[in-house]
């Protein structure tokens, strides 16, 4: 039976910045949290690098925030960069008070007891906090201990988050799908709606799908917070678990969010290359630890691309592999750490020795075969440096969100503390927001409406269309783009979308169906704003238009559904694109 459940603080997905807000957030109300699989199934739980934070004498926070603004090429909004690095030490706090135990110097051997610093691209300075080379793993681990025993939150487990409720979904048909608008609107009365009414665009919750019965529910909440991940499924190789399909930026997007910057895709240069093991990272720490890159006649090639050769940008290092692959046709390059070590190496790196020697690669010995693989989204659900979205009572955090720490290319490790530090800033909002009236209580809200909808009979059409998405995705979209391969890109995503709105509304939602319909909004919106930038920056390189141009395009890059005629429809209406500088950009 369908079922309305109502809580204080609604919280999607479960990975660092989920779990992290839920704990924070159950000081003021009861919390409940869905995520669509096993509550450790997330991005975080696959995190090897760790935590970039400043915590050592040799390093100061401006040289953290110069290398961040260095990586981000311009676009990184510096008071929300200021504010991430100076507040990440006391976020670091939370964790080992919650029962983090990073890696220390005392692990390796007597030294001076102090943590252990990793050193990544595009660092000037060791300041990467781990705990060995699973450092997600272990921080992930924690939180769900934390959350477990926490009374004052309730998980829901293999609940698949659909579409947010607004009233303006009850109120106007025009605003939205018009079959979703026409579902909701059987059996709603605008006149049972919350007073005094809240803006049309106020989220008050979202309907779930319940995987293991198949039914849909509705969660009301006084806030929510979406912490959904990345969208890595989007391409065909990717470093990123199955869960990153982008429900979270979808769900946003259709509900009216505004993103940003969804062009800026970062490419990870080193994801093991073998067909057996699906999405497994070899973390950059390798290459701060002195490993190098060579190509198939052993030649250390990335030099050629950059005088910092291993230990450039991500964005550098992914490019010169991708043009080192195509020049001379091989499938993969080699990362080799042999030098430092057996002893070092299984203990520096004990996940990924083992990870590889089960696929016969003895990295203390051998050269690790690697490629580039989608990595991370540096754009997302543009939020203020409090975690608002452009939606009221909805905020985002996580990779889900373009908060403007990243800009143009996030440095490498700065995104768990970035997760954590607005994690307590949305839970400092949600204080404010603890005795707010609900924006739609449960009488407002009809049950959710299957119509005539019913169970899928070819469920090859679902396979079909994700594994041409991703593909395309891939070829046209991917490391190097051009403006002739965007458009193709688009020609077949608007045909695709079609196939699948089509699909959406003859049958019963599934997890499949829900996440084919979303990573298709997420490319479309990948490839529309790659369209719409005519230069290259940062993770966006166009060949047709390579040169960086400061003086026209130092500018976010804005999309949000509009609500005109004669656009296109996109997933769930029409697109609207725009510019603003960086120190502008924040909801309106
Ligand atoms: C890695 O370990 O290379 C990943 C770190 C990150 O993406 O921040």
């Amino acid at each position: 039976m369908p079922q309305t459940h109502t809580s204080d603080f609604l919280i999607i997905g479960s990975g660092i910045a989920g779990l992290s807000l839920a704990l924070k957030a159950s000081q003021w109300g009861r919390v409940h949290l869905v995520t669509k699989r096993a509550i450790q199934d997330s991005a975080t739980d696959n995190a090897q690098g760790g935590l970039a934070i400043v915590t050592s004498d040799e390093d100061s926070f401006e040289h953290h925030i110069l290398d961040t603004l260095n990586a981000g090429a311009g676009l990184c909004h510096e008071d929300v960069v200021r504010r991430v690095v100076t507040q990440s030490p006391a976020r670091m706090q939370d964790l080992i008070q919650w029962g983090v135990r990073f890696t220390s110097t005392e692990d390796g051997g007597p030294a001076e007891p102090g943590f252990e610093l990793g050193l990544e691209g595009g660092h000037s300075r060791r300041r990467i906090l781990h705990v060995g080379d699973y450092t997600g793993h272990a921080i992930e681990q924690v939180l769900v201990e934390r959350v477990r025993e926490n009374p004052n939150i309730q998980v829901y487990e293999y609940h698949f988050a659909i579409d947010f409720l607004t009233p303006g979904h009850l109120k106007k048909s025009d605003v939205t799908e018009p079959r979703e608008a026409r579902k909701w609107l059987e059996g709603a009365s605008p006149e049972t709606m919350t007073e005094p009414p809240a803006p049309s665009n106020s989220v008050a919750g979202a309907y779930v799908l319940d995987v293991e019965k198949g039914e849909v529910h509705t969660f009301l909440a006084r806030a929510t917070a979406v912490c959904t991940g990345g969208a890595g499924k989007v391409y065909l190789y990717t470093s990123n678990p199955d869960i990153a399909t982008g429900d979270g930026m979808a769900m946003a997007f259709r509900a009216g969010a505004r993103m940003a910057n969804m062009e800026f895709v970062q490419f990870h240069p080193t994801c093991l290359y073998q067909p057996k093991a699906k999405n497994f990272l070899i973390s950059e720490a390798l290459r701060g630890e002195g490993a190098i890159l060579k190509n198939r006649t052993g030649e250390r090639f990335v030099k050629r691309f950059d005088a910092r050769g291993e230990l450039s940008p991500r964005d550098i290092v992914a490019r010169a592999i991708d043009a080192e692959l195509k020049r001379a046709g091989d499938e993969c390059v080699f990362l080799d750490i042999t030098h430092r070590g057996p002893d070092f190496i299984r203990r520096r790196f004990p996940r990924i020795y083992e990870r590889c020697l089960a696929f016969d690669i003895d990295i203390t010995a051998q050269p690790i075969p690697v490629v580039p693989a989608a990595h991370y989204f540096c754009g997302g659900v543009v939020t203020d440096i409090r975690g608002n979205t452009s939606l009221p009572r909805l905020s985002a955090l996580g990779e889900v969100a373009c908060t403007g720490l990243h800009g143009a290319n996030r440095l490498a490790s700065n995104s768990l503390p970035e997760a954590l530090v607005f994690a307590h800033e949305v839970a400092e909002a949600w204080k404010e927001l603890r005795d707010v009236p609900y924006v739609l209580s449960a009488n407002d809200v009809p049950p959710w409406n299957p119509g005539h909808a019913r169970n899928p009979d070819e469920l090859v059409v679902i396979s079909q269309v994700w594994e041409e998405v991703r593909r395309f995705m891939w070829n046209y979209v991917g490391i190097a783009r051009t403006t002739k391969r965007l458009e193709r890109a688009r020609r077949r995503i608007e045909l695709l979308q079609n196939e699948i709105q089509e699909y959406y509304w003859d049958f019963h939602v599934t997890p499949d169906l829900l996440e084919l319909r979303n990573i298709a909004v997420v490319a479309e919106l990948v490839i529309r704003c790659s369209l719409a930038r005519h230069e290259s920056r940062g993770l966006h390189y166009n060949m047709d238009h390579s040169e960086t141009n400061d003086a026209g395009w130092k500018k976010d890059t804005f999309v949000e559904k509009g609500l005109g005629n004669g656009n296109r429809e996109l997933g769930a209406g029409s697109v609207r694109i725009g510019f603003q500088s960086p120190s502008a950009a924040q909801p309106s």
